[in-house]
């Protein structure tokens, strides 16, 4: 595998290996929360303990960074690594202003999200909730990243776009679902949507990965291999090399 390949499949084994853990562990959780709280509230007594609460809210702030993490991570790799090498000094003197601008944006997305997870006020938990959710939808609207659009209905692209502007959605909102039944409904619903697009993302995702050529083999499955007909035609045949003249050496 070359360096290339290498750090495309960083987005999936990062999203294997600690998203999906995080996900189950999150939604055990909010089904326990859920239980303890009918329960509690039909003057009945639970075996669910307590601590299941604060569990599901602190993992699932680690499960919010990550999501957004993971997404930014497939989304540098894309524009600066798969679509052009943003260490190579060619890329900036073709397209140099873009690429400064692209990065700053993921700067200020970043850094508004660390201030969303730092912010108590709820007008600075929406400023900073609408920032890094404004420059998250900036950067994944760039030019060069597949969005499958004439199958938007199965696209790792959307799926991964909605979930994660769902999971700053959900960290924005916190302190909101503890004050009212309309906020923790809000929640319940939105998080049952985005656990739904995590099931989504893992079919699509393992798709995308089986669909995307190792790169040493992309210029041969790009130049001949037809995606409407899925057939490849073979190369032309190279013209057999000449034999060396009789005592050329
Ligand atoms: C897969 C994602 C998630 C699902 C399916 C989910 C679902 C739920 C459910 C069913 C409840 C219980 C509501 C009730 O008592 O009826 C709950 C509570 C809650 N969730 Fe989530 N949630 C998810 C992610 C998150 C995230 C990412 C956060 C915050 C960053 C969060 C914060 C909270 C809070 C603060 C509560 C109230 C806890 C309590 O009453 O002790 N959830 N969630
Ligand atoms: C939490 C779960 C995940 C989220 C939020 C997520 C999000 C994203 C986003 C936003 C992109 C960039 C847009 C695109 O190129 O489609 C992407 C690309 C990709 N993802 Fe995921 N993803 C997740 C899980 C997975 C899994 C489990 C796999 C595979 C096992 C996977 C494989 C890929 C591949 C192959 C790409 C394309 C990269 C390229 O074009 O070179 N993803 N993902």
């Amino acid at each position: 595998m070359t360096l290339q390949d290498v750090l495309g499949i960083l987005h999936p084994a990062i999203a294997v290996a600690f998203v999906f853990p995080l996900i189950g562990v999150v939604s055990r959780a909010a089904w326990q929360v859920r239980q303890r709280r009918l329960a509690v509230a039909n003057g009945q007594k639970s075996k669910i303990p307590p601590a299941v609460g604060p569990e599901h809210v602190e993992i699932g702030r680690w499960l919010t960074g990550s999501v957004v993490g993971v997404s930014l991570v497939a989304l540098a790799f894309v524009l600066f690594v798969a679509k052009q090498n943003i260490l190579d000094p060619k890329a900036w003197a073709d397209k140099g202003s873009l690429l400064a601008l692209q990065l700053a944006f993921f700067a200020v997305t970043i850094a508004a999200f660390v201030c969303l997870y730092r912010s108590t006020a709820k007008h600075w938990r929406a400023i900073f909730a609408t920032l890094s959710g404004m420059g998250f939808t900036i950067i994944s609207a760039q030019e060069g990243i597949y969005r499958r659009d004439q199958e938007w209905w199965v696209s790792h692209f959307y799926y991964g776009t909605i979930a994660t502007l769902l999971m700053i959605f959900a960290l924005s909102i916190l302190p909101e679902i503890y004050r009212s039944k309309t906020w923790r409904n809000v929640h319940i619903a939105a998080n049952i949507v985005a656990l739904l697009l995590f099931i989504g993302l893992g079919f699509t995702g393992s798709r995308d990965l089986l669909e995307l050529p190792l790169s040493w083999q992309r210029d041969f499955v790009f130049g001949n291999c037809n995606d409407a007909t899925k057939t490849c035609t073979a190369p032309a045949p190279q013209p057999p090399t000449a034999p060396a003249p009789a005592g050329s050496n």
